[in-house]
């Protein structure tokens, strides 16, 4: 028996469309997205308007004393950071900066064995464009949760879903002992250095992969959280154990726990360049201390 679309009322066939439409957007969207869902509980870390928002306003000159102009935190090391308006003070610098990072798996020049040697933006750029968030709850045995989100590569087909979306996934900020030991201690570089760190990979495998394509990582991507128990020492200029009474630590920042840069410096730098970037933000740097003093590169007096 034909069924006439003239027997339905319009009004009836208009709602049946309507669902059909939602019903098959729904799938098709369900389908292109990637990464689980994040939903992170605790409140989220940060200030909404930047401190630098007039950074290339603000008169540096003139003023001898020493002010904090911007406080950051970086917990995925060449990722993008966090700005605070407050902070705590850990032995390894500023609470949660670069306590994770990206390693990929290369052979050893010499030996040719795989290792896990971290990944910076000197060698994948778009790296500047993974964003983290933190949601801290201490008392929490996950410690809460750190999110990180980046594009998605596009697809070849159907472009349009894929265009514009992004993957996020979530882990453990500060897990305690019996979670973080699922995530094997293993060995990864870092400059000259072979910290132990836990390979968290297992818990984003498929962010990972999609990772690779985003960075157009030829080798297998890997994500790391610091030992808490077993500390990168600092050693080279870092005061020594003999005058500090304790070794300086540090989580993956590149050598010292805080890096602290004085606006004045970026300023006097930007004014040589200016011809080739009219406007260098101090972001790119990643400091975690932005300071504003009229005496160029010499903060502590
Ligand atoms: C860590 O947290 C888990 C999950 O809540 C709990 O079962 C375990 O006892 C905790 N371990 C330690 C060492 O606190």
């Amino acid at each position: 028996m034909a069924i006439e679309l003239a027997e339905f009322p319009p009004l009836q066939l208009l709602a049946f469309s309507a669902v059909f439409v939602a019903v098959g957007w729904l799938l098709l969207t369900r389908m292109f997205q990637f990464g689980k869902p994040s939903n992170p509980v605790g409140q989220k870390l940060g200030i909404e308007k930047s401190n630098l928002a007039d950074e290339f306003e603000y008169p540096v000159d003139g003023d001898e004393d020493w002010k904090i102009k911007s406080l950051w935190v970086f917990p995925v090391k060449s990722c993008r950071g966090v700005e605070l308006d407050e902070t705590n003070v850990v032995p390894t610098g500023l609470e949660y900066d670069r306590q994770f990072m990206f390693a990929e798996k290369k052979p050893h020049p010499q030996s040719g064995i795989l290792q896990w040697v971290f990944i910076t933006q000197r060698k994948y750029p778009q790296m500047a464009l993974i964003t983290t968030k933190l949601y801290p709850l201490p008392k929490c045995p996950t410690g809460g949760t750190l999110t990180v989100t980046f594009p998605a590569s596009p697809r070849r087909f159907p472009h349009s879903l894929t265009r514009g979306k992004f993957v996020s996934f979530s882990v453990p900020l500060a897990a305690n002992k019996s979670i973080m030991s699922a995530f094997p201690l293993t060995s990864v570089k870092i400059w000259l250095d072979h910290p132990m760190g836990h390979d968290m990979s297992s818990a984003v495998a498929g962010e990972l992969r999609e990772l690779e394509k985003f960075l157009g990582a030829k080798r297998e991507l890997a994500l790391f959280r610091v030992c808490d128990s077993k500390p990168r020492e600092v050693h080279r200029n870092a005061p020594k154990k003999e005058q500090l009474g304790y070794q300086s630590v540090v989580g993956f920042a590149d050598a010292y726990p805080v890096h602290l840069l004085n606006l004045a410096s970026v300023r006097e730098l930007n004014s040589r360049i200016m011809d080739k970037i009219p406007e260098l933000s101090i972001g790119r740097f990643r400091a975690n201390i932005i300071g504003l003093s009229s005496i160029i590169g010499s903060p502590v007096r």
